[in-house]
């Protein structure tokens, strides 16, 4: 095929932009060895291969099989590998046993991608070709772009479960060391500002014709009170506080199920924070971070922690956003500051306040909303009716993005969801608290 065909204006932008995104992930692969991207560290966390791998199949899956005349499947036995939770697409290889894949190697797998991308894009022109008349094109575009979506999101998890396997090792090793300045959360401002709300019927979720995944439908109004929420995300130096005064020895502090997340996992800080007396902080600095650390003064309760990241073991940033929290410690700490977190229809609904900051692009943040259908929802259609409804159950809900997120991926309707005890995402907090 060329690059000349006449195809729509549509179809080519849609081309481009699944070159764009399936690029990418091979991209955020690329610093990675063949062992990194096999290894499972835990059964929610997923190999980097198997991401690359998984994402390929869903477009074989849901748009290949059904939609590309004649196509033939890269290797039929994938279709048992890389289905991830999809029942009515039949039985598949069991979620804990992702790592055991040491085959296909990771060359095979570039090869399937190859092999699905070639007939995507072979389809889109073809479809291009026939422009407004083209006999599919209704169908296929939403598949592309639900497939597409779907990698994006699978991106993040690429990234958030290679930092996962990476933080089991002793060795600390970066998934990118840092060359000049650090990938760093951004700074948030010192003092918090309380952003004072009305109470009222307020509209939330997903309007419009641009996509959006079905659990942010139907908008619809929600009925909140009189409110204030932080016009900032808790950071890192706040959080220190909470430590140094014993919030994970306080019980009364804790929901009852978090405290028994603490005593049963031992957790004494976020998820990726090196107390001072870590034996492995002599294992993971970069030879240029033990001069900086020296020469460090770090202050008051913030004094010593490091934090491991995707650039390796830093010192800590006070000032940076506070991440890899449980909804338990979340919701420990909006306590102890005498604060709560905020809901979902809260959240949303200050997106638009003025002087609000660092709503998307930082940390998730965990609402104290339970992920529920919105009044009316329906599934999307087809085998895509399994995506999102049926996790509808034991799981928070989550707004704003992280910097793991593609850019542009979310809106303010988004919706993530994660169960209460998971701290392997960039999940931090916002306070509010009732007016
Ligand atoms: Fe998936």
């Amino acid at each position: 095929m060329t690059l000349s065909r006449p195809i729509t204006q549509a179809a080519g932008a849609l081309r481009d932009k699944f070159r764009e995104v399936r690029a990418t992930s091979l991209a955020l692969a690329a610093p990675l060895s063949a062992e990194d991207q096999c290894i499972q560290s835990m059964p929610d966390a997923s190999p980097t291969k198997w991401h690359l791998a998984h994402t390929t199949w869903f477009f074989e899956t849901v748009l290949l099989q059904p939609h590309a005349k004649g196509y033939q499947p890269f290797d039929p036995r994938f279709h048992y590998l890389f289905n991830s939770y999809y029942e009515a697409l039949g039985p598949r290889h069991p979620r804990p046993h992702r790592g055991l894949l040491t085959r296909p190697s990771v060359d095979e797998v570039h090869a399937y991608r190859r092999h699905v991308d070639e007939a995507v894009i072979g389809l889109l022109e073809e479809e291009g070709e026939r422009g407004e008349g083209g006999l599919d094109w209704a169908a296929i575009e939403p598949i592309v772009t639900l497939g597409l979506n779907h990698e994006q999101q699978h991106q993040e998890l690429l990234l958030t479960d290679i930092l996962h396997a990476l933080s089991c090792n002793p060795l600390l090793p970066a998934y990118k060391p840092a060359s000049g300045p650090a990938l760093r959360l951004a700074a948030v401002p010192p003092a918090v500002r309380w952003l004072s709300r009305p109470g009222g019927l307020v509209e939330v979720g997903h309007a419009g014709a641009d996509f959006s995944f079905d659990n942010e439908t139907p908008r619809h109004q929600a009925l909140v009170q009189p409110y204030a929420i932080a016009d900032r995300l808790v950071n890192c130096g706040d959080y220190a506080q909470f430590i140094a005064d014993g919030g994970y020895q306080r019980a009364e502090l804790w929901l009852s199920d978090g405290w028994a997340a603490v005593q049963a996992n031992g957790w004494r800080h976020p998820a990726y924070w090196l107390a001072p007396d870590d034996p492995r902080l002599g294992f993971g600095l970069q030879p240029q971070q033990h001069h900086q650390q020296q020469h460090a003064s770090p202050q008051g309760a913030a004094a010593g922690w490091h934090v491991f990241g995707l650039n390796g073991v830093r010192p800590m940033e006070a000032d940076a956003p506070v991440a890899q929290l449980s909804f338990y410690e979340a919701a420990a700490y909006a306590e102890w500051a005498g604060a709560r977190l905020p809901t979902e229809f809260e959240w949303e609904a200050a997106c638009d306040a003025p002087g609000i900051a660092q709503m998307t692009g930082h940390v998730w943040q965990w609402t104290r909303s339970s992920y529920d259908p919105y009044p009316g929802f329906r599934p999307m259609p087809g085998i895509a009716a399994e995506y999102n409804g049926k996790f509808m159950v034991g799981q928070l809900v989550l707004r704003g993005g992280s910097v793991a997120t593609p850019a542009g991926h979310t809106r303010p309707s988004y919706r993530n969801f994660f169960p209460p005890a998971a701290r392997w995402q960039f999940s931090g907090l916002r306070l509010a608290k009732d007016l």
